[in-house]
């Protein structure tokens, strides 16, 4: 079936295309009768054509129509249709964290934090009904970055109906695999639910790196699986340095290798975030169209330390300027006010009142002397002043 805008598949208007996957293509689409948008999963003619995956996904499809949960992308439906079959999933509007990623890269730490919460609130959902997603990806997760960053994530159990993903090598699952846990790939039957919990640390790597923490240079599925059974995960401080340290120890903790090790269920995870954790303090918000127009890449923020020696620097150049400012309006005011009562306090108590008037005015001409004179009478004590407090600057 050649599918294109407009089409309509059974009760269904295709909009426009929004995605594809190893499955098959994503369309926006519109249901004829209600109006509402949904997005249709339209598995390719390969999938369809297997029967028994076919009834896999159903078993599927039926146990995920009774998920609901404001981080979790709702299944409405699953149908046949001239050779394919369809999954009618709730339409999550935003970008897929994938794609959130590839346009920013590093996301700061308070903002994937946000993210993380809300995965770990719809995990936990499903965690508590025995519902293993087994797919934790950034390409599952959608982030609909015009509302708070409010986070759905998808094709829960999908997985599961796909079969042995290990097995598998072809491109479309290479990206899968990344995200597999060291069990999916040494025993993927007696997986439970912290298999989870490493795909989505090895995601949250990604989020706070930018980048996975395997070499993904290789399209070869056994040096991957070799690399996520073997291989330490790297420290993700080295390749963006503003990543608190609290926050790699949970990360570690969340993908080690022996899940006895791990954390042993997301209520661990979320009880750790909340103890360690500083209180929040505001982050710049990156106004992602701006940065996509831009540069790829956001800016780094300087470390804290370096921002608060700016800081510190720039009180001490008010203090100084208010230092000299005022020097000056006292000064002025000292030489200046003829009769001013701080003039004449000065001159009572200054023990230099008297000293003798200095002999150029003597010399002065007439009229600029007694202008002096009137002055230094008024003010004798101003001329042998006080240590400037400039000086002492
Ligand atoms: N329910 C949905 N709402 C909005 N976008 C979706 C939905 N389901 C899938 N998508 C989009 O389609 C893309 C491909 O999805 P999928 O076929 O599951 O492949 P994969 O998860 O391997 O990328 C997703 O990354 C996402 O951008
Ligand atoms: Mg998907």
């Amino acid at each position: 079936m050649q599918l294109h805008e407009g089409l309509i598949v059974r009760d269904y208007r295709l909009l426009r295309q929004i995605g594809e996957g190893g499955m098959g293509q994503v369309w926006l689409a519109e249901d004829i009768n209600i109006e509402r948008k949904i997005a249709l999963k339209i598995l390719s003619a390969r999938l369809s054509a297997d029967a028994e995956l076919v009834e896999r996904f159903r078993q599927e499809a039926k146990l995920q129509s009774h998920l609901t949960h404001p981080n979790i992308v709702s299944l409405h439906g699953f149908f046949p249709f001239e050779g394919t079959y369809s999954i009618v999933l709730e339409y999550a509007p935003g970008i897929s964290l994938k794609q959130l990623i590839a346009t920013i890269g590093p996301i700061p730490f308070a903002r994937a934090l946000k993210i993380l919460g809300q995965i770990l609130d719809g995990l936990e959902y499903t965690h508590n009904k025995g519902i293993i997603h087994r797919d934790i990806k950034p390409s599952n997760i959608m982030v609909d970055i015009e509302h708070g960053d409010s986070v759905k994530i998808m094709d829960f159990g999908i997985a599961k109906a796909l079969g042995d993903l290990s097995n598998t090598n072809t491109g479309a699952q290479i990206g899968t695999l990344y995200y597999m846990s060291p069990e999916q790939i040494t025993d993927s039957k007696s997986i439970d639910h912290r298999s989870d919990i490493y795909s989505l640390g090895v995601l949250l790597f990604e989020m706070l790196t930018g980048q996975k923490p395997y070499d993904i240079s290789t399209e070869n599925a056994f040096k991957i699986q070799s690399q996520i059974v073997y291989d330490e995960i790297p420290d993700p401080t080295t390749i963006y340095p503003h990543i608190p340290q609290w926050l790699v120890s949970i990360l570690y903790q969340m993908c080690a290798k022996n899940r006895e090790e791990r954390y042993q269920s997301i209520n661990e995870i979320r009880a750790d975030i909340r103890r360690m954790s500083p209180p929040v303090r505001p982050e710049p918000v990156i106004n992602l169209k701006h940065e996509a127009a831009s540069q790829p890449a956001p800016k780094l923020d300087p470390p804290p330390q370096e921002k608060s020696s700016l800081k510190r620097l720039f009180i001490w150049a008010v203090v100084i300027i208010i230092l000299i400012v005022g020097y000056q309006v006292v000064k002025g005011f000292l030489f200046t006010g003829r009769d001013s009562e701080a003039a004449d306090s000065l001159q009572v108590e200054s023990p230099e009142a008297n000293y003798p008037r200095h002999s150029q005015e003597d010399n002065a001409e007439p009229e600029a002397t007694d202008s002096l004179k009137t002055k230094t009478e008024t003010q004798p004590s101003a001329q042998p002043a006080q240590p400037a407090p400039a000086d002492t600057l």
